[in-house]
């Protein structure tokens, strides 16, 4: 028996496990301080109204003979992809039902995907980037190029037609730089993805936080975008789904390659390893479409969008750089006084308590910066900017 040699290629451990073994080494032997987690992007406020309704009255369905639920279709309920469908609509973009796939998270979805591609496919991320994506493939031993995303860019790397790519990751608004496509950029990548005969893995979990209209909601918006993309996303964010787990992933049917159907391939996929999201929580997941669940969401993202603000305030009040904040729920900041990202994150633990998360985490062009969430409580995240200005303003 041989164990898969590509684990000695990646970190010990995830960098958000890693983060909460440090703060909680931090925590046991400082019980008596009060730390602030503006690290990982896990929401606070609690499920919308509406969702919670539904979610009660489908426990009460399960329990009755009538009404019981046992196991459903692995790629979702009618009932809830076809008000996905009613959603992309809104946003312009045609789709058959059986286009979506219900999963129980975009993360495990971007990880699980790369069943249907070939091994010695080359993959393309931007340096910095979320983990997962850089963790899945190395895992299965796959090559990985990087394009650099930088201030220079704007943290949003344009294809180069001199590199060849058959994978490539884009994510936006970007996890963890905030930085958000316009669909004329979008469209840029859709003609090099298609010119390559490449497909794109786009990442859309943070599309709610879009406050602008030339940026792209969906790379569905892009035309063209059918035959070389799939789509990713995730009702966390969304809705605080990040302890529910509800995603979807729109795997289009003319994405084709060689006489086999991606769509066919990742429902055969998801049919042998998967058995579909529970009854209950597809139910929570639909009411997110119904006219209160829209609204009661949209506060809870207003929540958050006014948190963004709260730190993106307090950086101009610092005179420190930073991106992201405004189509995103993540600020990317400069460390200041030309301390490195980790280096940066001690001393914020050490002398504030409060924890974010080392830019240098997500790759090497992260290295000197640092990310801050706006998903905290609104408390949490004015004492921790108050805590942030008394260390330091000068
Ligand atoms: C993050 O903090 O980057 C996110 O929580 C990661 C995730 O959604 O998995």
């Amino acid at each position: 028996m041989k164990l898969n040699e590509h684990f000695k290629d990646i970190a010990e451990s995830y960098l958000f496990s890693d983060i909460a073994h440090r703060v909680n080494a931090y925590t046991a032997a400082n019980p008596d301080k009060k730390v602030l987690r503006l690290g990982i992007g896990d929401v606070t406020l609690p499920l919308a109204p509406s969702v919670i309704a539904a979610l009660h009255g489908a426990v009460e369905e399960m329990a009755h003979k009538e009404t019981f639920r046992g196991y459903g279709p692995e790629q979702g309920y009618a009932f809830l992809k076809d008000s996905i469908n009613e959603h992309y609509k809104r946003k312009g973009v045609e789709l058959d039902s059986d286009e979506i796939f219900i999963s129980d998270g975009a993360k495990s979805d971007l990880g699980n995907i790369l069943d249907i591609f070939a091994k010695d496919n080359v993959v393309l991320v931007p340096d910095p980037v979320y983990p997962v994506y850089v963790d899945t493939n190395t895992m299965a031993g796959r090559k990985i190029i990087y394009m650099d995303a930088t201030a220079e860019n704007g943290f949003l790397p344009m294809p180069d037609y001199s590199v060849d790519a058959d994978i490539i990751y884009l994510c936006s608004p970007n996890n963890p730089t905030g930085a958000a496509y316009t669909k004329a950029q979008l469209k840029e990548w859709v003609d090099y993805a298609n010119a390559k005969n490449a497909v794109i893995l786009y990442d859309a979990a943070y599309e709610c936080f879009i406050t602008e209209d030339d940026l792209a909601r969906s790379i569905f918006q892009v035309k063209g975008a059918k035959t070389c993309a799939i789509e990713f996303c995730s009702f966390s964010k969304t809705a605080g789904f990040t302890g529910t787990r509800c995603g979807y992933t729109v795997v289009p049917f003319a994405l084709e390659r060689d006489g086999m159907s991606a769509n066919k391939m990742w429902l055969r996929r998801q049919t042998t390893k998967f058995n579909g999201v529970p009854y209950i929580v597809q139910r929570g997941a639909a009411a997110v479409f119904t006219p209160e669940g829209q609204q009661q969401i949209k506060q809870n993202i207003a929540y958050y969008q006014r948190n963004a603000k709260i730190i993106a305030d307090c950086m101009d009040e610092l005179g420190i750089w930073y991106t992201g904040g405004k189509n995103s729920p993540y600020i990317w900041l400069k460390c200041p006084n030309g301390m490195d990202s980790w280096q940066f994150f001690d001393y914020l633990l050490e002398n504030i308590q409060v924890v974010g998360t080392p830019g240098a985490g997500f790759g090497a062009n992260g290295e000197g910066f640092f990310r801050l969430t706006a998903f905290g409580s609104e408390e949490v995240t004015k004492e921790a900017v108050e805590r942030i200005k008394g260390l330091l303003k000068k």
